[in-house]
């Protein structure tokens, strides 16, 4: 009886994808290839298609090949850095005079793309809440919007958008759906699953995992897509360099282990938060009064590792809750093994004040790292007890 064969699950492939022995020294570990150039058998003689890393490194496309594997898709492209992977893919997929739909929360250095670098390029964009399906709507200009973009769970407010209602959306206005990944990453979120066009990751964060590399990744299903990623990722030059490619595959290899203690802590750390009267408020997908609650619990797996929170005492409060967390280090950046905490107003989103995704300045955001939650815990707690004194 013929067998139908069983794709491998997630951490199967984030250890094995693209990452086959060496096959000339069966080394287990894919070597970090740090040539710029590849010798030819003859002109035009390529070996195994490699010819200048710019086009292609053999450490880059095993980051490449893990990566699509990881998000359900046919393409991985890997960057420099998120904002890169993002500006190679927007210039892509859209031309001065089109038109995007971008969220009214979301990472401020992606806006700051958004407004202060492509508007000037000609590509005009809209800011709208993407948790309200009818305001998406409106936000579509027929005929000149090319992308709606979408970050779910959202930096920093942790806000929720329905994927599969977004790609409905979009494709009926002939759109890509474009998803930031970043904060739930693929192990927790496959948008590709739910309607999505294109992921986007910041493979700095959860995929690189220790917060030594910074990195950015593209990933589609549609080859045509795919082939003219390739031409831009080779035209720009924005690439991921084969040291950091090796160092985001390997944080891949223990997601799925690192983002279970992410999300056990960070409900354990949310939890201990709703307790406590100098919070005015949580911002965690995982509690039950979230409104976005019944959809991250349909299109995630958990919950995620990111906890923000807003202090009855205002930005003062704040700031000093920031400044007196000691496990927690005061630092930008998220999805590290070890825990941090910033002040979004002040750090992280500064690009954005003034502007619709300006955030309230008594919000505080924690990346809650692997550490043993009890210390998080009274990290907070200490950080609390003084915020008011
Ligand atoms: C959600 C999100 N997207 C994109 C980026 C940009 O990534 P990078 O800093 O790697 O350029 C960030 C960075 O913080 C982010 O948080």
């Amino acid at each position: 009886m013929a067998t139908t064969p069983v794709r491998p699950g997630f951490e199967t492939r984030a250890i094995h994808a693209g990452q086959a022995p060496d096959p000339r020294t069966g080394a287990v570990v894919p070597p970090i290839y740090a040539t710029s150039t590849f010798a030819q058998d003859g002109v035009g003689g390529l070996r195994e298609g490699y010819e200048y890393s710019r086009s292609a490194n053999p450490t880059r496309t095993a980051l490449e090949e893990c990566l699509a594997s990881l998000e359900g898709g046919t393409r991985g492209f890997a960057f420099a850095s998120g904002l890169a992977a993002e500006d190679t893919l927007l210039r892509t997929v859209c031309a001065p005079g089109d038109h995007v739909v971008v969220p009214d929360d979301a990472y401020g250095g992606s806006f700051r793309l958004f407004d202060k670098v492509l508007q000037p390029w000609g590509l005009q964009h809209t800011s709208v809440a993407l948790s309200d399906l009818d305001a998406a709507r409106a936000a579509i200009r027929p005929g000149a919007t090319k992308v709606v973009w979408v970050e779910t769970p959202t930096n920093p407010l942790l806000g929720i958008a329905d994927l599969e209602a977004l790609a409905a959306i979009a494709h009926e206005a002939g759109a890509l759906l474009v998803v930031d990944n970043t904060f739930a990453s693929p192990y927790l979120q496959q948008p590709l699953a739910l309607g999505a066009d294109v992921v986007v990751h910041s493979t700095t964060k959860y995929c690189g995992g220790h917060s030594d590399v910074i990195g950015g990744a593209l990933v589609v299903r549609d080859d045509e897509l795919g082939d003219q990623l390739t031409f831009m990722q080779n035209a720009v030059g924005a690439v991921a360099g084969p040291f950091d490619a090796w160092l985001v595959l390997r944080g891949l290899r223990t997601l799925a282990v690192r983002m279970e203690r992410h999300c056990d802590n960070a409900e354990q750390v949310a939890d201990f938060l709703t307790t406590r009267a100098e919070v005015a408020e949580v911002l965690f997908p995982g509690l039950p009064e979230h409104s976005g609650h019944a959809i991250a619990q349909r299109q995630m797996r958990r919950f995620g590792g990111m906890v923000s929170f807003r202090l009855a005492g205002g930005e003062e409060a704040a700031l000093a809750v920031a400044e007196r967390c000691r496990v927690f280090i005061l630092a930008e950046s998220l999805g590290g093994v070890e825990s941090l905490v910033e002040h979004p107003g002040r750090m992280t989103h500064v690009s954005v004040a003034g502007s619709a995704l300006e955030v309230p300045d008594d919000l505080v955001r924690l990346s809650v790292g692997i550490e043993t939650a009890a210390d998080l815990v009274a990290d907070l707690a200490q950080a609390l007890d003084g915020s008011s004194a």
